[in-house]
C-alpha cells in the first residue's frame, strides 16, 4: 500500500508537490495502529503562500467560460473513478471505515464534480423589470474568490468534493486544510489534478497546524470565503473569526440526530434505515441517528429486531472480506462512547447489546444498544459520534416532537410511519435542515446538505450549494434614452 502512487507526503500547492516544514506529522491507520507515512505541519507563512497563488490563478480561472470549467470538473470526477479502488483502499487505510464505503466515499465524492461540472453552465441572473425607460436593472453571479476549505476525518475525499467542486465550478480557486488524522485522501487531490491537467493554484493542498492555518485563512484579506464541516465548537470559533474580516462563512457543524420509530411504522424497514443511520462509519458522521424515540407500543418488538440485526454485523479491519464496521478514529473517540454509556447505565438505562471495547483491542468498539433510555442522560443532549444506539420511549406525537426539538442542534433528522397525515405534519414540526421520512440515508449530491440553529449555515451540493460559492452583482445599466 505504501508504494501507492497516491500516497504523497509533501504538500500540493499552485500545482507543485514541496515540503517546506520544519517539523512533521505522522499519520496511523486506526486498524493497525501502524504508521502510514507523515505529512508537512505547515504554519501561516506556507498558507499565506498557497492563499497567494489562488489569487494568481483566480484571474484566469473566473475568467474561463463556464463550459471550459465545467470540463474540468468533469474529468476530475472521471478521475476519481478511474481510481476508486486505490483511492477507497486509501481511505480505509487511513480512516479505517470498511472497503466498501470508502469506495461508495470515492464515488460519492465524484458525484459532486459531476454534478458542479453540470451546473457550472446554468449560472443565470436576472434582468428585473426597469421603473425607467432608459435604464436596465441587470444581475449576474460572480465567484466569491479564493476560498479556504476546513475538512473533516470522518469523510476525508467527500467533503473536500462537496466544497471544492462547488468552489471550482462557480469560479473560485480553494486552498483545502484536511484534518491531520486523514491527510492522504486529500493530498491525493493533488495527483488527480496533475492528471487532468488543473491549472496551477486552482485546488491547491495543505497540511500542518489547525489553528495557524484557520487564522491565516481567517485575516489574510486575498482569501474571500470559508468553508468547514467539524465541530459546533470549532464552528463558531472560526465564524467568529472570518466575521471580523467580513468573510462569507459556511459552516456545516454537528448534530443530534432524533431517529423516531411510530407504532404505524414498517419496524423491519425501520431497523434497515437505523442500521443504516447509526453505524455507517461506525456511527461517525454529523448526521447519524443520535437518539432512537421508539413509541412504547412497539418498543419492545422494535428493540428486539435491532439487536438482532446489530450482533450480525462483522467487525475488523476495513480491508478485509465482508467487514461492516471498522476501528474508530482515536482514542478520545472511543472514550467519548464509553462515557455516554456508563453515564446512561449509571441513571437506569439498559445495555442490552455491546458496550465495551472489542476483543480485537486498537479503537475496535462493540456496537451497543442501551434500552430504558430518558431524557436526563448525556445521549440526549451530546453527539457521540460512535457505534451506540439509545432508546427512548414516548407515548404521542406531539411529545415525540418536542422530545426531538429539543436540542440546540438541527442538522439531520429521521422518522418511520405509514400514516400520510402523520408523515407530513411530523415532516413540517421537525426544527431540521434535513429529513429523512421512511429513509436512513439521505445524502445525495443533488439535494441541499445542511443544518439551522447550531448545526451550522449554507448548504452544500445541489443547486443551493452552488449559490453558496457566488455573489451578486447587480448593474444599472444607464443613459439608453435617445
Ligand atoms: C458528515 O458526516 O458530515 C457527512 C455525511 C454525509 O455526507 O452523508
Amino acid at each position: 500500500m505504501t508504494n501507492s502512487e497516491f500516497l504523497r507526503e509533501t504538500c500540493y500547492v499552485n500545482g507543485k508537490w514541496i515540503d517546506a516544514a520544519d517539523t512533521r506529522i505522522e499519520v496511523n491507520n486506526p486498524a493497525t495502529g501502524e504508521i502510514i507515512g507523515s505529512v508537512p505541519r505547515f504554519g501561516r507563512a506556507e498558507t499565506a503562500s498557497a492563499i497567494a497563488s489562488a489569487a494568481t490563478a483566480f484571474t484566469k480561472w473566473s475568467a474561463l467560460p463556464a463550459a471550459a470549467r465545467a470540463d474540468y470538473c468533469l474529468r476530475f470526477a472521471q478521475a476519481l473513478m478511474d481510481h476508486q479502488d486505490a483511492l477507497g483502499r486509501l481511505l480505509t487505510i487511513e480512516m479505517g471505515k470498511p472497503l466498501a464505503e470508502a469506495k461508495g466515499e470515492v464515488a460519492y465524492a465524484a458525484s459532486f464534480f459531476k454534478w458542479f461540472g453540470e451546473e457550472a453552465r446554468r449560472v443565470y441572473g436576472d434582468l428585473i423589470p426597469s421603473p425607467w425607460t432608459d435604464k436596465r436593472i441587470v444581475v449576474s453571479k460572480m465567484p466569491v474568490g479564493v476560498v479556504g476549505s476546513i475538512t473533516p476525518w470522518n469523510f476525508p475525499t467527500a467533503m473536500i468534493a462537496r466544497k471544492a467542486a462547488a468552489a471550482m465550478a462557480a469560479g473560485c480557486t480553494i486552498v483545502c486544510k484536511p484534518a491531520s488524522q486523514t491527510p492522504f485522501s486529500a493530498l491525493a487531490y493533488g495527483v488527480i489534478a496533475d492528471e487532468i491537467g488543473l491549472p496551477p493554484g486552482v485546488l491547491s493542498v495543505i497540511t500542518g497546524s489547525a489553528a495557524q492555518i484557520a487564522d491565516e485563512m481567517c485575516e489574510n484579506p486575498k482569501l474571500r470565503k470559508i468553508t468547514f464541516t467539524g465541530s459546533t465548537e470549532i464552528g463558531k470559533q472560526l465564524a467568529s473569526k472570518a466575521s471580523a474580516h467580513m468573510k462569507r462563512v459556511s459552516m456545516e457543524l454537528g448534530g443530534n440526530a432524533p431517529f423516531i420509530v411510530f407504532e404505524d411504522a414498517d419496524l423491519d424497514k425501520a431497523v434497515q434505515g437505523a442500521l443504516a443511520s447509526k453505524y455507517r462509519n461506525s456511527g461517525q458522521t454529523c448526521v447519524c441517528a443520535n437518539r432512537f424515540y421508539v413509541q412504547s407500543s412497539v418498543y419492545d418488538a422494535f428493540a428486539e429486531k435491532l439487536v438482532t440485526a446489530v450482533k450480525a454485523m462483522k467487525i475488523g479491519d476495513g480491508l478485509e472480506d465482508g467487514i461492516e464496521q471498522g476501528p474508530l478514529i482515536d482514542e478520545p473517540a472511543v472514550t467519548k462512547v464509553e462515557e455516554h454509556i456508563a453515564d446512561a447505565t449509571g441513571k437506569g438505562a439498559k445495555l442490552v447489546l455491546g458496550g465495551k471495547r472489542h476483543d480485537k483491542g486498537l479503537t475496535f468498539f462493540e456496537p451497543t444498544i442501551l434500552t430504558g433510555v430518558t431524557n436526563d442522560m448525556a445521549v440526549a443532549k451530546e453527539e457521540t459520534f460512535g457505534p451506540l444506539a439509545p432508546l427512548f420511549s414516548f407515548e404521542t406525537e406531539d411529545e415525540v416532537l418536542g422530545y426531538a426539538n429539543d436540542t440546540e442542534y438541527g442538522l439531520a433528522c429521521y422518522f418511520y410511519t405509514n400514516d400520510l397525515g402523520r408523515a407530513w405534519r411530523v415532516m413540517e414540526g421537525l426544527e431540521y435542515g434535513i429529513v429523512g421520512v421512511n429513509e436512513g440515508i439521505i445524502s445525495t449530491e443533488v439535494a441541499p446538505f445542511g443544518g439551522v440553529k447550531d448545526s451550522g449555515m449554507g448548504r452544500e451540493g445541489s443547486k443551493y450549494g452552488l449559490e453558496d460559492y457566488l455573489d451578486v452583482k447587480y448593474a444599472l445599466m444607464g443613459g439608453l434614452g435617445k
